[in-house]
């Protein structure tokens, strides 16, 4: 079967993988209205291309955190990745670092963070962390990221509590048993009480707020990069409590049903950052011209949740590889196709009228 592009991926995991994957993996919180907004979005952006630039050679490098990466194209942090592929993230890994990209592991991953850096050994990673009201959960494996070499920290945000999804509950949905939580294997599974996905329920800690960011500068030197932010006004408290970077997510609809498309929210976001710190974003990426919007709107890079998902279900680390090349061509053909060809020349467009984008 010849994958196009990224919905054919979609398609193939549709009907490949069990029903309470499928329906974990898509799942919105609420009536999906977010979910589905932060795709539409994109639709109701207008490229306004010019013409006769001479676009014979193009270039999709960029940097993130000073660090060069092929395109401005990441892997965001999915939880579970053996649930759709044998190898989990380890094949996701592999891919990344084949295609030279940066992959976000998350804390619910089914591989622990020591596999998948022998794994990928070079690979460019940052881990996605929460907090936990045992606080020194959260201390030990940041200690244990930094020793392993991850070059930064994304603070999830936007999960105090876990988004109502209603499929999953219809299903009952958990980890089934002969998968793990592997990063806190042996202490989450000694916890008694009720679960959510597998995981005790009540582990995250609601209390949260922006004076531990100063608590967690105080355990690490590494860059710090807040994901969930969706207003200016935070994005400003994000830039005057020092950290190197936001990604712009409703993570990918499954929290608050009724906030902004991630790429409505952007714009006000990087005017008032003003690039004191780089700006990212995630949601809803699904072609090469979405990856275009997001940066000539003044994202640095884009990160797919998703769509890696499905590239795993479909090959394991091929399907990831697969995703991301595909996304690369798109990118560089619409790029050209707008008069352009390198994204670091693209950070400048403006949302005129009629939603038209100029740069
Ligand atoms: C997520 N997301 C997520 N975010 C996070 O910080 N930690 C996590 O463990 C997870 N787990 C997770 C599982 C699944 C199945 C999905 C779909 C999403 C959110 C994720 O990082 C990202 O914000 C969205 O997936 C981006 O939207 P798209 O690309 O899926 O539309």
């Amino acid at each position: 079967m010849a994958m196009v592009c990224l919905t054919d991926f979609e398609e193939y995991a549709k009907q490949h993988l069990s029903k309470a994957t499928w329906d974990y993996y898509a799942a919105g919180a609420d009536e999906c209205c977010t979910r589905d907004d932060n795709l539409l979005a994109y639709k109701r952006i207008r490229l306004r291309p010019r013409i006769l630039r001479d676009v014979s050679v193009s270039d999709t490098r960029t940097t993130v955190q000073g660090t060069e990466i092929s395109f401005p194209v990441g892997i965001a942090p999915t939880a579970f990745h053996c649930l759709a592929w044998h190898e989990g993230e380890m094949a996701t890994a592999r891919a990344t670092e084949a295609v030279n990209t940066c992959y976000i592991t998350s804390t619910y991953s089914t591989c622990s963070v020591e596999e998948i850096v022998a794994a990928a050994p070079n690979g460019y990673r940052w881990f996605q962390l929460y907090v936990y009201r045992d606080r020194k959960l959260s201390e030990q494996i940041v200690h244990r990221v930094e020793a392993l070499g991850y070059k930064a920290l994304v603070l999830t945000v936007d999960v105090p509590y876990t988004g109502k999804r209603r499929n999953d509950i219809r299903n009952q949905f958990k980890l089934p048993p002969h998968l793990k939580v592997k990063n806190f294997d042996g202490v989450f599974q000694e916890t008694a009480g009720p679960e959510e996905y597998g995981i005790p329920a009540n582990t995250l800690d609601p209390s949260i707020s922006w004076k531990d960011v100063y608590w967690l500068q105080s355990l690490t030197r590494l860059p710090i990069i807040i994901k969930g932010i969706l207003t200016k006004e935070d994005a400003e408290l994000a830039v005057e409590h020092g950290v190197q970077g936001i990604i712009v997510s409703n993570h990918g609809g499954r929290q608050l049903d009724g906030g902004p498309a991630t790429i409505d929210a952007l714009s006000e976001i990087v005017d008032t950052v003003q690039g004191r710190i780089e700006v990212y974003l995630d949601g809803g990426i699904r072609t090469g011209s979405d990856v275009l919007k997001a940066v000539a709107l003044g994202a640095k890079c884009v990160f797919i949740g998703r769509p890696a998902v499905w590239g795993l279900a479909y090959k394991g680390e091929e399907g990831v590889r697969e995703v991301l090349q595909i996304l690369n061509d798109e990118f560089r053909l619409s790029m050209a196709l707008s008069g352009e060809s390198r994204p670091i020349q693209l950070a400048v467009g403006k949302l005129g009228k009629n939603r038209n984008l100029e740069f």
